[in-house]
C-alpha cells in the first residue's frame, strides 16, 4: 500500500463511522448558557423601578440606555459611563447603525456623507466574515491588511491611511481576534491613535467582542484605544463595540459601544430619531444578574473559561499529536476569545473542508476569513471549539488532521 493509499484508508475509516460533528458554530454551549439562567427570573414585578428611578416598562430612560447598564458595561470596555451607549441584543447592529449614519450623514466632523465618496475600509485578514459581509452590503471597498501577533500590520495601515482621503477607517477585533486570537499591543494602539490620515474623519471601528473573554489567568492586557486616541489629541477617532453575546445568552443579550462624549452626543442625536430607546427590561436583567453573580463579570468569565479552556487544549493536543513536526499545518494557541486559526502549508484549505464535510465534520467554509470568501493562499480554516463537548472536539480534530494529511498528499502527488 502506498503512503497515499494508507492515508486514504485512514480517512475512509473515519468516513465509515457516520459522524455528525460541528466545528463551525462560534456559539456558546448549553453549559455556558446555563450559567446565566437566573437572568430569566431576576426581573419581576418587584423590580420594576431601577435605582435611578426609571420604570423599565415605560418609554423614558433615554436612547443611550439605562444609566445602570452604561455604568456596568463601561467596566467591560474600560470607558467612562458617559462615553457609553447600551443598546439591544447585537453589537453587529450597533456597528451597522454607526456605519449607516456615517454613509448617510458623515461622522461628527465630516464635511460630507461618506456614501458619495466611494469609501474604503481597512480590514484585517484573516478576519470575521460578518464584518466583511456588512461592509460589502453597505458598499464599502475593503483594503485587507494582515493581522499580525501585535495587531493589524501597522505599517500597511499607516501607508493606506496617509494619502487616500477615501480610506475612511479600519475595522478589526483588538482583543483575542476572530479567528487568530491575537491582541493588539499598546504600541500598535498608540500608532493607530496618532497616525496621520488623509481623511479628517478616519475612524477606528474596534469590535472588542472578546475583551473580557480570557481562557487563562495569564491573560492579555487589552489595549485602551479610547485613552490612546485621547492622548494623541484625536479623541473622536475611535468607536469600541462589545456585547454580552458570549457572556450570557448569544440570542438574548445586550450590545454596547463606547466613544468620546462628543461622538456619543452626535450619534445619539441620530439614533434618537430611530428609536425612543432600547429594551430596558433586557438591560436591567443583565445589570441585576451580572452585579450579583459571584465575582461579577470577571467571576462569570472565569466560569466560562473553566468550560471553554479544555476544548481549546483538546484542539491543540490532537493537532500536535497528529500533525506536530509534519510541516503540514500551523495553528494558533490563543489565551482567550472563541476561535483557533489553522493554516495548511499547502494551498488545500478548500479540499480539507470538503473532505471533512464528507466525513461528517462540518467546518467553517474555506475562504470565510477573507473578504468575499477569497483566501489568496487557500490555507486558512477557522476552528470553533466552543459548542461541542470535549470528546467531540477531540474526535472532530482527529478527522480534520486526517483530512489535512490526505489533502496535502493529494496535492504533492499532483505537483
Ligand atoms: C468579532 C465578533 N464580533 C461580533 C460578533 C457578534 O456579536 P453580537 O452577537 O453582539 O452581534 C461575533 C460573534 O461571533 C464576533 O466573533
Amino acid at each position: 500500500m502506498s503512503d497515499l493509499e494508507a492515508i486514504q484508508e485512514h480517512y475512509e475509516t473515519y468516513k465509515r463511522m457516520g459522524l455528525t460533528l460541528n466545528m463551525q458554530r462560534g456559539q456558546p454551549s448549553d453549559a455556558d448558557f446555563d450559567l446565566s439562567n437566573d437572568l430569566l427570573t431576576i426581573v419581576n414585578e418587584d423590580t420594576l423601578l431601577t435605582p435611578s428611578g426609571i420604570d423599565i416598562r415605560n418609554y423614558p430612560g433615554g436612547v443611550a440606555g439605562l444609566p445602570e447598564a452604561r455604568a456596568l458595561f463601561a467596566t467591560v470596555l474600560g470607558a467612562r459611563p458617559e462615553e457609553m451607549v447600551v443598546g439591544n441584543n447585537a453589537s453587529l447592529e450597533l456597528m451597522s447603525t454607526v456605519l449607516m449614519w456615517a454613509l448617510l450623514r458623515g461622522m461628527k466632523d465630516s464635511d460630507k456623507p461618506w456614501v458619495g465618496q466611494k469609501p474604503k475600509m481597512i480590514v484585517t485578514v484573516p478576519g470575521y466574515d460578518r464584518h466583511f459581509l456588512l461592509l460589502a452590503q453597505l458598499g464599502f471597498e475593503m483594503a485587507p491588511v494582515t493581522m499580525t501577533p501585535d495587531g493589524p500590520d501597522i505599517e500597511a495601515v499607516e501607508k493606506l491611511a496617509k494619502d487616500d482621503p477615501t480610506v475612511k477607517g479600519i475595522f478589526f477585533v483588538p482583543t483575542y481576534s476572530n479567528p487568530t486570537g491575537e491582541t493588539i499591543t499598546a504600541a500598535v494602539a498608540q500608532r493607530l491613535a496618532s497616525m496621520a490620515t488623509a481623511a479628517p474623519d478616519f475612524t477606528i471601528f474596534a469590535d472588542d467582542a472578546y475583551r473580557v473573554h480570557h481562557l487563562t489567568e495569564d491573560h492579555a492586557s487589552p489595549p485602551d484605544l479610547l485613552r490612546a486616541c485621547e492622548a494623541a489629541s484625536n479623541p473622536d477617532r475611535v468607536y469600541v463595540f462589545g456585547s454580552t453575546s458570549k457572556m450570557t445568552f448569544a440570542g438574548g443579550g445586550v450590545g454596547f459601544f463606547a466613544s468620546s462624549i462628543a461622538n456619543i452626543n452626535y450619534i445619539t442625536s441620530l439614533m434618537g430619531a430611530q428609536s425612543i430607546g432600547p429594551n430596558k427590561i433586557e438591560q436591567y436583567r443583565h445589570v441585576r444578574f451580572l452585579q450579583t453573580y459571584p465575582g461579577g463579570i470577571p467571576g462569570l468569565m472565569r466560569a466560562h473559561a473553566a468550560l471553554l479552556h479544555p476544548k481549546f487544549t483538546a484542539v491543540d493536543r490532537v493537532l500536535s499529536r497528529e500533525l506536530g513536526g509534519s510541516g503540514l499545518a500551523t495553528w494558533t494557541n490563543p489565551k482567550g476569545g472563541y476561535f483557533i486559526s489553522l493554516d495548511t502549508t499547502r494551498p488545500v484549505a478548500d479540499r480539507v473542508v470538503t473532505l471533512a464535510n464528507a466525513a461528517g465534520v462540518s467546518l467553517t467554509p474555506a475562504g470565510a476569513t477573507y473578504p468575499f470568501g477569497l483566501d489568496p493562499h487557500n490555507s486558512n480554516i477557522r476552528i470553533a471549539p466552543s459548542r461541542p463537548p470535549v470528546a467531540e472536539v477531540e474526535q472532530a480534530m482527529a478527522v480534520v488532521a486526517a483530512c489535512i494529511k490526505l489533502a496535502s498528499a493529494e496535492y504533492d502527488r499532483k505537483h
